[in-house]
C-alpha cells in the first residue's frame, strides 16, 4: 500500500496540522510505503519571496523530522525537487473540465480573504492530483478541507484512463481522521494560520503561556459548574490527554470550584509536555548540520525515478513519444 501526503511550508506548523493531518500520516508510516513531501511549488500561490519559501522549507523539514517522520521508512522530499509533477499536471489540466475547478471551496475561500486569484491558484487542485497520481498513491491521509481535492484527483484520474486506457493511473482514496477533522482555533473557528488563532507546536514557552491564557471564556464564575459542551479549552486538552485525564477534568468542569486560569493552566502544563520530546528533537537535528538537506535530496532521488517511470508510461499512452 503506498501512502502519499504533502504540507505547504507556507507558516509555522500548528496544532490543526499536526492532528488534522501530521499525525494521523505518521501514524500510517508505519502502515505502507509512505511518501511525504514539502509542497513548494504550491506555495508559490501565496508566498513570492524567495527567502521566506525557503525558510519555511527548511523550518517545515525540521518539523516533521522532529514529530517522528523517519526517513528510513518514509520518502520524504521537496516537491520541485520532482518536476515531473508540473509535467503530469499539464497533461490532466487538458482533460479537466473548468467547472470542476471552479467548484471547489478553497479557491473560492482563499480569494475571498485576500489572496491574488492567479491561475496557479485556481487551477491548484490539478497539481494536488498530480502529486498524487504520479506515484500510484493508495491512501491520502489529509484534513477535512481537503477532501475535495481528492475527489477531483479521482475524477481526473477515471478520467485519463477513459479517454487513454483503463489502469493508465491508480484512483486513490482520502483518509479523514474523523475525530479530529477539524481542530478549532484560540477563537473557536477552525484553527488556520489564515485566522491568526492557532497554538503552534514549537512556540516559545512564553507565547504559548500568551495564547492559552488569553483563550475567551464565558462570564461563569469561579464556584459554579461550567459548561462542557463546545468548550476551547476542553476541546483542546481532549486532543493531547489520556482518557482518564479528561474524564478528570470534565469532572472538574461540572462540579464548579475551579475556575477557567486554572483549567487553562492545566491545559498548558499538558501541552507543553506533550510536545517536550518533539523539541528535544528538533534542537538535535537543528545541531547536526547538513543532515536535513542530506535527507530531502536521498528522498527526492527515490521519489523522482517513481515519478520517472509514471511519467514514460503516461507519454506513451498520450501520444507525447
Ligand atoms: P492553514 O489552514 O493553517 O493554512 P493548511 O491549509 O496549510 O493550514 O493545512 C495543512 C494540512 O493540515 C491539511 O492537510 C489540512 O487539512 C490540515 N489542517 C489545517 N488546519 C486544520 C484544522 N484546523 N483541523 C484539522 N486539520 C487541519
Ligand atoms: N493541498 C494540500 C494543503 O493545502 C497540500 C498538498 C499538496 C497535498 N499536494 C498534496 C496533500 C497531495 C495531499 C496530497 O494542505
Amino acid at each position: 500500500m503506498r501512502i502519499l501526503s504533502g504540507l505547504q511550508p507556507t507558516g509555522r506548523l500548528h496544532l490543526g496540522n499536526y492532528f488534522g493531518m501530521m499525525k494521523p500520516a505518521l501514524a500510517l508510516q508505519h502502515e505502507g510505503e509512505a511518501y511525504y513531501f514539502i509542497a513548494d511549488y504550491h506555495s508559490l500561490t501565496v508566498i513570492q519571496n524567495a527567502a521566506e519559501l525557503r525558510d519555511n522549507v527548511t523550518n517545515l523539514a525540521i518539523d516533521f523530522l522532529a514529530c517522528g517522520l523517519d526517513p528510513e521508512k518514509a520518502v520524504f522530499f521537496r516537491q520541485s525537487d520532482v518536476p515531473e509533477h508540473t509535467e503530469l499536471a499539464w497533461i490532466l489540466s487538458c482533460v479537466c473540465p473548468m467547472p470542476m475547478l471552479e467548484n471547489c471551496h478553497s479557491y473560492k475561500d482563499k480569494a475571498a480573504r485576500g489572496i491574488i486569484p492567479s491561475a496557479g491558484l485556481f487551477t491548484y487542485p490539478v497539481l494536488m492530483a498530480a502529486d498524487i497520481l504520479i506515484y500510484d498513491s493508495d491512501i491520502v491521509p489529509v484534513g477535512k478541507d481537503q477532501k475535495q481535492h481528492v475527489e477531483v484527483c479521482r475524477d481526473l484520474a477515471v478520467k485519463l484512463n477513459l479517454i487513454f486506457g483503463e489502469g493508465l493511473l491508480k484512483v486513490p482514496q482520502s483518509r479523514i481522521r474523523e475525530e479530529t477533522a477539524v481542530v478549532p482555533g484560540l477563537d473557536g473557528q477552525k484553527m488556520s494560520k489564515s485566522y491568526g488563532n492557532t497554538l503552534g507546536l514549537f512556540e516559545e514557552e512564553k507565547a504559548l503561556k500568551k495564547k492559552i491564557m488569553g483563550i475567551k471564556t464565558d462570564s461563569t464564575g469561579v464556584e459554579e459548574p461550567k459548561e462542557t459542551e463546545g468548550n476551547t479549552i476542553l476541546q483542546f486538552y481532549k486532543l493531547m490527554a489520556g482518557a482518564d485525564e479528561v474524564a478528570a477534568m470534565e469532572a472538574d468542569f461540572r462540579k464548579g470550584g475551579i475556575g477557567y486560569g486554572e483549567l487553562k493552566k492545566r491545559l498548558l502544563e499538558k501541552t507543553w509536555a506533550y510536545f517536550a520530546e518533539a523539541r528535544e528533537k528538533r534542537a538535535q537535528i537543528v545541531a547536526q548540520k547538513g543532515y536535513v538537506e542530506d535527507v530531502l535530496q536521498a528522498g527526492a532521488a527515490k521519489a523522482r525515478a517513481v515519478a520517472r517511470k509514471t511519467m514514460d508510461r503516461v507519454r506513451a499512452a498520450v501520444g507525447l513519444k
